[in-house]
């Protein structure tokens, strides 16, 4: 099956050589052709270029894109988006006063949601997720990273992965999953976490490794629920196991999680609100990913991840969702891209970097994913009619997406 893609007003984040990601003063950079053509082969992009260099093909469809841009699918490369029910009760009462903290050091939060979960058939997780898949492939998303982490027991955690595994067979949208054990501790272990965290090293971990259930490993180093010593710990079997980590990492207070996860060849520190300047400088010399989650930033009126300064510093930044039924019940990557613009004064360059290629490298899929490249996925956006790339940060809220394809497929 050949489609081809003629009139391209702007062919963007195209890739003449594959690059694993780009980082400081190279994020203002994005590569695009005017005027331009996309051809696709099956599930792979076969070639592109000037519509003056078109070549003379039988294909199977045309699609004249007149006045529309195209740029790679989103890689979103940070969500939670297994998980039963909803917690819109905790977020009017967060308007009425009380904190993310708060409530969840009254059961709230994560305790809320696992509890729902363990009483959710694996079917109706399915479900419920299935849901979301399809929601965010609409929006653009052409890859996704999900964690597990609403289970707090073995089952229920299994439960979760292998709800993630039903979605990576029966979808075309390139799916990631990671084992997030670690999350919060539950009710029965409130005296004792180190009895939770044997439980997840010992018991739960190696069945996750045996049966294939996760590519990496992930834990909520914070105040209050993991130290820098139980991350260590737990990173510390999980080499044992293959797991690479990505790992939650100063969202409100900065312990030292993001040299832990360094120290560990993390693939990336995500979070990061709270940032201090020897955490920027660790990072400085790593391969590990910062990713920043502005639409949790948003919804939680916290902090935003200090985008600016870091990528001034030199490093590299991926965008994600966070997906999640607590701080980020969105999974709307265009959401993302223009609140990183509006707050985190990322210039649209850059954005649209950090939700495209290096989104990918911190799911480790830059080699297939990310950019409009010879013999990577068909994965990508044909927008409405738009003036310049610009307008998809600036036109905020609006869907100017018009056609999705992945793995060659309109969706
Ligand atoms: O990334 N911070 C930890 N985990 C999620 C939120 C979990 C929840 O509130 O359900 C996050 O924000
Ligand atoms: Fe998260």
């Amino acid at each position: 099956m050949t489609t081809l893609i003629t009139n391209i007003k702007e062919l963007i984040q195209v890739e003449y050589f594959p690059k694993q990601m780009v980082v400081g003063k190279q994020m203002k950079e994005l590569p695009t052709i005017k005027n331009a053509f996309l051809l696709i082969e099956n599930n792979l992009i076969k070639d592109f270029g000037l519509m003056e260099n078109i070549p003379q093909l039988n294909v199977d469809k045309t699609i004249n894109a007149k006045g529309k841009m195209v740029l790679p699918a989103w890689c979103d490369s940070h969500t939670h988006l297994v998980f039963s029910g909803n917690r819109e009760q905790e977020f009017v009462d967060r308007i009425n006063g009380l904190s993310y903290e708060d409530i969840a050091k009254k059961g709230g939060g994560i305790l809320n949601s696992a509890k729902k979960l363990q009483n959710t058939s694996e079917n109706d997780l399915y479900e419920q997720s299935v849901v979301r898949i399809k929601e965010v492939m609409e929006m653009g998303t052409g890859a996704v990273e999900i964690k597990s982490g609403y289970g707090l027991n073995k089952e229920a955690e299994l439960k979760m992965l292998r709800v993630i595994k039903k979605l990576q067979q029966n979808f075309p949208i390139t799916i990631k999953a990671t084992f997030l054990g670690a999350h919060a501790l539950p009710i029965e272990y409130k005296n004792d976490k180190k009895g939770f965290l044997n439980l997840v090293i010992d018991e739960i971990l190696p069945v996750v490794a045996k049966e294939n259930l996760a590519d990496f490993i992930d834990i909520f180093c914070e105040t209050g629920y993991f130290s820098v010593a139980d991350t260590e710990k737990l990173l510390d079997a999980a080499v044992k196991h293959n797991l690479k980590p990505k790992i939650h990492v100063n969202q409100f207070t900065a312990i030292g999680g993001v040299q832990a996860g360094i120290k560990y060849n993390a693939l990336s520190v995500d979070h990061l609100e709270e940032m201090r300047d020897e955490d920027i400088n660790s990072l400085k010399d790593s391969k590990t990913m910062p990713v920043a989650l502005p639409s949790c930033s948003y919804f939680l009126s916290i902090p935003y991840t200090p985008a600016r300064k870091m990528i001034d510093s030199g490093l590299p930044i991926a965008l994600a969702t966070d997906y999640n039924p607590g701080s980020t019940p969105s999974g709307n990557m265009n959401f993302v891209i223009s609140t990183a613009c509006v707050k985190m004064h990322m210039t649209p360059e850059e954005a649209i970097n950090a939700a495209t290629i290096n989104g990918a490298y911190a799911m480790g899929i830059e080699k297939t994913h990310g950019s409009i490249c010879k013999n990577k996925r068909a994965n990508f956006i044909i927008t409405q009619p738009i003036p310049s790339y610009n307008f998809l940060p600036y036109s905020f809220g609006n869907n100017l997406i018009d056609k999705v394809f992945i793995e060659g497929n309109e969706i």
